[in-house]
């Protein structure tokens, strides 16, 4: 396993993580790892059975049995099962994010997820989105990117993706929400968001989806 190629893309929300690793993954063939689905969905399974965001026991047990799989949907869409239940939509809401910032400041909720996550290291090659992919989870990878963009860019991005939903939202909310996750992500004691040393930063903040894929893809080529 330890041969198979890895790229991991981190960064704070709303940074574009999401998108340039779905894209990069389906030029390469490459499998795609969103760590933060898991996360996410161990904050809705807590939520639903009614269990604190800070019990760190029971938040433990959750992520260790989490009963997930991920299934090819409609229209290039991965469909997220938990216990038996479609939650690809659930677990998008930015409640369900700032229940995932929650969980994850939880050290028995990573320590349980850490292990599933490197189960995704398969051939022909992995693309790893999330906070710690980098330095963490595949700290050996060959190419690490660090995704940026201002808090007002990243919310503004958040508000176009709503009203293409049909949902109003209100720009400075979100701004807000942000800034709140990126606190809560930053200044947490395991595995904090912030770039690996050997990451390549790039601020996205005036760059649009396709730069930043080429940027990306040039680093790729030098490696691979
Ligand atoms: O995964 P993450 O939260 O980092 O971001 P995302 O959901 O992939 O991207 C947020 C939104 O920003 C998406 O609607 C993208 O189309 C848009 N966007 C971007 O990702 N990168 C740019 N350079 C410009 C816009
Ligand atoms: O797409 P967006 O950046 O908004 O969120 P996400 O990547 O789905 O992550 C949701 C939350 O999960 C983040 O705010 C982090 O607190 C946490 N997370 C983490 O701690 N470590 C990861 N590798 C991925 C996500």
């Amino acid at each position: 396993r330890e041969n198979v190629p890895i790229i991991t893309i981190d960064g704070p929300a709303g940074s574009g993580k999401g998108t340039i690793s779905q894209s990069i993954a389906t030029k390469l063939g490459w499998n795609l790892l969103d760590s933060g689905a898991l996360y996410r969905l161990v904050g809705l399974a807590a939520t639903i059975k009614g269990i604190a965001l800070d019990d760190e026991v029971a938040l433990s047990v959750i992520a260790r049995d989490l009963d997930v799989s991920f299934k090819p949907g409609d229209s290039g869409i991965v469909d997220i099962i938990l216990d038996n239940n479609l939650v690809t939509d659930d677990i998008r809401t930015e409640e369900a994010g700032a229940s995932a910032s929650k969980v994850a400041a939880v050290s028995g909720v990573r320590k349980a997820l850490l292990e599933r996550q490197r189960q995704f290291q398969t051939d022909p090659g992995l693309v790893a989105d999330g906070r710690d992919m980098g330095t963490v989870v595949f700290p050996t990878a060959k190419i690490k990117i660090f995704l940026t963009a201002s808090a007002e860019i990243r919310a503004e991005r958040r508000l176009n993706q709503l009203k293409q939903q049909g949902i109003n939202a209100n720009l400075r909310g979100l701004i807000r929400d942000i800034e709140e996750r990126d606190a809560r992500d930053t200044n947490r004691k395991d595995a904090p968001l912030i770039p690996a040393e050997d990451a390549i930063i790039i601020d996205t903040s005036t760059m649009s989806i396709d730069e930043v894929v080429n940027t990306v893809m040039e680093a790729v080529e030098k490696v691979y």
